[in-house]
């Protein structure tokens, strides 16, 4: 790993207290200047050859992408992350470089998946694991007849824009729309700052319910810190830039790169004041078919972040409000999916915001209940800053 003075980590005696967390990660760690910590913004991104020991085939791409393709193996193999590698791998990330037969059999797998694309499709990605396994470890080879003769239930996610569908309502009614069950211009636009207290509960706490603090400060600036049992996970979109720390991440800070991270950043930040949404994504499309999301009829529109990022946003119908967003995240062996859920919309200062936030993503679900959200309070600049290395405890 190069130490240009360029990398995103600061060494400020908390070399010790990371051991537990990545002794991978730690050698790139203790070679970074201080003096690195202004940087941040424009730093490059932690490639995979500079933190990891042993990949072979999945090269060249950031740590958090990579990252990605592990959820999207788990996802499509129906596995968990030590479905293919060893069980201790979870205490100690250095453990997840060990071989092991299944991680040898994935290697040859994505070799193969390649293969056919660039010869049978002309090197378009029309080939991934998902295509054959559907979550098994072994793809079924014999036509399922309980699944011919009866009707799945529709994943919302899956629907898309069918050609001929009437452009009704239109994006421009469906925002507006929502705009308007959020409380109206007016009002949205008193609301300036909130800050909330609430649990939170993921991988990352053992599925149990730890207290979470979010801070969201208009147009664009949200930091949400998790109290988990490990240290604190933190997440910060300060309007320009964004950050990711937490105790189980590969690296213990990670900035939200051009792309799906920072155009989901924004995102999130953006939504927490409703009046905003319009300035969120550009390049708005209907002619989604109407589906259902626990039994309620939603609208679709489609936008577009800064960085490509293709987002659906599903508007219940009746109320007007926003139930979900799915955003999409491309990898070199597929598109990942993001799903966003909210419910629980309460009055906050007359405005309508989500109580019960329910992220949902290949590598995990985080699962957000707020207690309270306290209006127009002012909030400390340094809340928004890039925040400090994440502090691993393993216990
Ligand atoms: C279907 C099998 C499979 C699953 C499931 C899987 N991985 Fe992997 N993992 C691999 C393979 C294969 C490699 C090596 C890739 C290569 O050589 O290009 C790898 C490599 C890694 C590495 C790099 C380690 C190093 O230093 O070389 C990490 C970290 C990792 N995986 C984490 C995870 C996490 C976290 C999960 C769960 C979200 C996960 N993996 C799920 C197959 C899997
Ligand atoms: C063209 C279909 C196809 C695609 C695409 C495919 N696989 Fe497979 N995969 C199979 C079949 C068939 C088997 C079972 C082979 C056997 O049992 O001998 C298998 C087995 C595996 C196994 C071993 C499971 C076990 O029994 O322990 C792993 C791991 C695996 N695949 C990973 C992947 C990954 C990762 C991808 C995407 C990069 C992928 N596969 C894409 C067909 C596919």
């Amino acid at each position: 790993m190069q130490s240009t003075g360029e990398q995103q980590m600061v060494t400020t005696g908390r070399e010790s207290r990371l051991i537990a967390l990545a002794a991978a990660v730690l050698a790139c760690l203790i070679s970074v200047a201080p003096a690195a910590a202004q940087q941040a913004a424009t730093t490059k991104p932690q490639m995979v050859e500079d933190v990891f020991k042993n990949v072979q085939v999945l090269k060249g791409m950031p740590v958090n992408q990579f990252m990605e393709t592990m959820g999207f193996f788990a996802a499509s193999l129906g596995l968990n992350c030590t479905g293919c590698h060893t069980a201790e791998s979870l205490q100690d990330w250095s453990k997840f470089a060990d071989e092991v037969p299944r991680k040898r059999t994935a290697r040859a797998m994505i070799r193969m998946v390649d293969s056919i694309n660039k010869e049978k499709f002309g090197g378009a990605r029309m080939l991934t694991c998902w295509s054959c396994h559907r979550g098994a470890e072994v793809p079924q080879t014999v036509p399922s007849l309980a699944e011919q003769y009866t009707v799945a239930p529709e994943d919302p996610n899956a629907i898309e824009i069918v050609p001929g569908m009437p452009k009704e309502p239109t994006a421009d009614q469906i925002l507006d729309k929502f705009i308007q069950a959020s409380g109206g211009a007016q009002r949205l636009a008193a609301l300036t700052s909130w800050t909330a207290t609430g649990t939170f509960e993921g991988f990352d706490t053992y599925h149990t319910k730890v207290p979470v603090d979010i801070y969201a400060k208009a147009p664009a600036q949200r930091t949400m810190i998790a109290h988990t049992q490990n240290g604190d996970s933190t997440t910060v979109f300060d309007g320009m830039a964004g950050w990711i720390a937490g105790p189980d991440r590969p690296l213990p800070l990670i900035p939200m790169l051009p792309g799906p991270e920072f155009d989901g950043g924004k995102l999130d930040a953006v939504l927490g004041f409703p009046g905003g949404i319009r300035q969120a994504l550009t390049d708005w499309k209907v002619g989604f078919p109407v589906t259902t999301i626990e039994d309620k009829p939603v609208n679709i529109v489609q936008g577009t972040g800064a960085g490509k990022t293709r987002v659906k946003l599903y508007f219940d119908q009746k109320t007007g409000l926003l139930t979900r967003q799915v955003r999409y995240s491309d990898t070199p062996i597929g598109m990942v999916p993001i799903q966003i859920d909210y419910t629980d919309y309460r009055d906050v200062a007359g405005v309508k915001l989500p109580y019960h936030i329910v992220i949902t993503w290949t590598d995990g679900q985080s699962d957000i209940e707020l207690t309270g959200i306290q209006p127009n309070v002012p909030i400390d600049a340094a809340k928004f800053a890039k925040p400090a290395p994440a502090n691993a405890k393993y216990k």
